[in-house]
C-alpha cells in the first residue's frame, strides 16, 4: 500500500474530527482528500456539517467538496455527545457564524459512491463518526466494495466510553457498524485502547500555541475546550484526540503496533449493545477482518502533529 492515498473523510466534527482534518490537509500529508462527508454523531448532522464547512474555511480547504449525510442512525433514535463537544459540536474556538464555503448539493452517500466508482485508483474511507453513511453506501451500491482500499475507522475497543462495553461511534449505530465489519472490506480499527494513548494535555496545547500560525492556534483552541470536558466527564488527564489516530496511521503507519484479529459487532446484548468483540487470542477460529491498532509511539505521534501544524506556516 502506498501512503499517497485518496481518502474520503466521513465524520461528525467534533473537536478530534477537526484535528484529523487539520492533519490530513497539512502540507506534510501525502493524502488527497477527495471529499468530506458528514453524519449525525457528536451533534446533529446540520451542526456537524456547518462545522465541517467552517473548518475548511479556517484551514483553506477550498476545493474539497463537503456533503451532508444521514441525519439519524439506521434504526435507533439519534444520540449525541454534547457533554464532550458542546452545544455547537465545536465549542471553544471563536468561529464565524456562517461559513463562506458552500455545501455540495449531493447526499453524502452518493458522493461516497460516485467518488469510489469514478476514481482511477482505489479509495480509502476514513470514518470518524458513527458508520451510518458508510453502511448505507455499501448497501446502496455494493459495486464500491472491491474499489475501497481500506476503511480506516475510529471506533470500538476492548472497553467502552459510552457504556462500560461500548464506544460512542459504534454504540450510536451498531447496526451500521455490523454491516461495515461484515462487508469483507479491509478495516483498520483505531479503538479506545490506542486512542487513549493519544491523550493531549496542556503541555501539548501550549506546544501548539507556540507554533504561532492561525491553524496551530485553532488546534490549540480546540484542545482547550476538549481537554476540559474529557477531564470533567471521564476523569482523564487531558483529552484523547481519538480521530486523529486514523490520519496519523495513513501518514506514518510505523507509529502503531498492529495486529490482525477478528472483530464482531454486538447488536443484541442487554449490557453489551455496541460492543466490539475483539478476538485477541483467536478463540473464534474465524478469519481476521480487522487490522487492530494496539500501541502508539506517543512521541512520534506528537512530533508528527507539531510538524503538520508548522507546515501551515
Ligand atoms: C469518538 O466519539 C466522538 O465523540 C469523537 O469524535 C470520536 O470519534 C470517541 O469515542
Ligand atoms: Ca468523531
Amino acid at each position: 500500500m502506498t501512503n499517497n492515498r485518496k481518502i474520503i473523510m466521513d465524520c461528525d466534527p467534533g473537536h478530534d474530527d477537526a484535528l484529523a482534518i487539520i492533519l490530513a490537509a497539512s502540507k506534510i500529508s501525502p493524502l488527497t482528500i477527495e471529499a468530506i462527508t458528514t453524519v449525525s454523531g457528536n451533534v446533529d448532522v446540520e451542526k456537524n456539517t456547518l462545522n465541517a464547512l467552517k473548518i475548511c474555511d479556517m484551514i483553506g480547504l477550498d476545493e474539497t467538496p463537503v456533503a451532508k449525510g444521514a441525519d439519524r442512525p439506521l434504526f435507533k433514535e439519534r444520540e449525541v455527545a454534547e457533554e464532550i463537544h458542546g452545544e455547537t459540536g465545536l465549542d471553544g474556538p471563536v468561529l464565524p457564524e456562517k461559513p463562506t464555503k458552500e455545501l455540495a448539493e449531493v447526499h453524502a452517500v452518493d458522493v461516497i459512491i460516485e467518488k469510489v466508482l469514478n476514481s482511477n485508483q482505489n479509495v480509502t474511507l476514513v470514518a470518524t463518526g458513527p458508520l451510518t453513511n458508510v453502511a448505507l453506501a455499501i448497501r446502496k451500491d455494493p459495486r464500491i466494495v472491491p474499489k475501497i482500499e481500506e476503511i480506516v475507522l475510529m471506533g470500538g475497543g476492548t472497553f467502552g466510553n459510552w457504556t462500560p462495553a461500548a464506544e460512542f461511534n459504534i454504540y450510536v449505530d451498531a447496526e451500521a457498524a455490523k454491516i461495515v465489519f461484515d462487508s469483507d472490506i479491509p478495516i483498520a480499527m483505531f479503538g479506545l485502547d490506542v486512542t487513549h494513548q493519544a491523550i493531549a494535555n496542556r503541555d501539548i496545547m501550549n506546544d501548539f500555541k507556540a507554533i504561532g500560525n492561525p491553524v496551530a492556534q485553532f488546534a490549540a483552541d480546540l484542545l482547550d475546550f476538549f481537554l476540559t470536558t474529557n477531564e470533567e466527564v471521564f476523569g482523564l488527564e487531558g483529552g484523547p484526540v481519538h480521530d486523529a489516530c486514523t490520519i496519523a496511521y495513513l501518514i506514518q503507519p510505523s507509529l502503531f503496533d498492529l495486529k490482525h484479529v477478528r472483530v464482531d459487532i454486538e447488536t443484541k446484548g442487554e449490557f453489551t449493545y455496541g460492543m466490539t468483540s475483539v478476538d485477541m487470542l483467536g478463540v473464534t477460529g474465524k478469519q481476521a477482518n480487522v487490522t487492530f491498532a494496539q500501541n502508539l509511539n506517543r512521541d512520534g505521534f506528537w512530533e508528527l502533529f507539531n510538524d503538520s501544524l508548522k507546515s501551515y506556516g
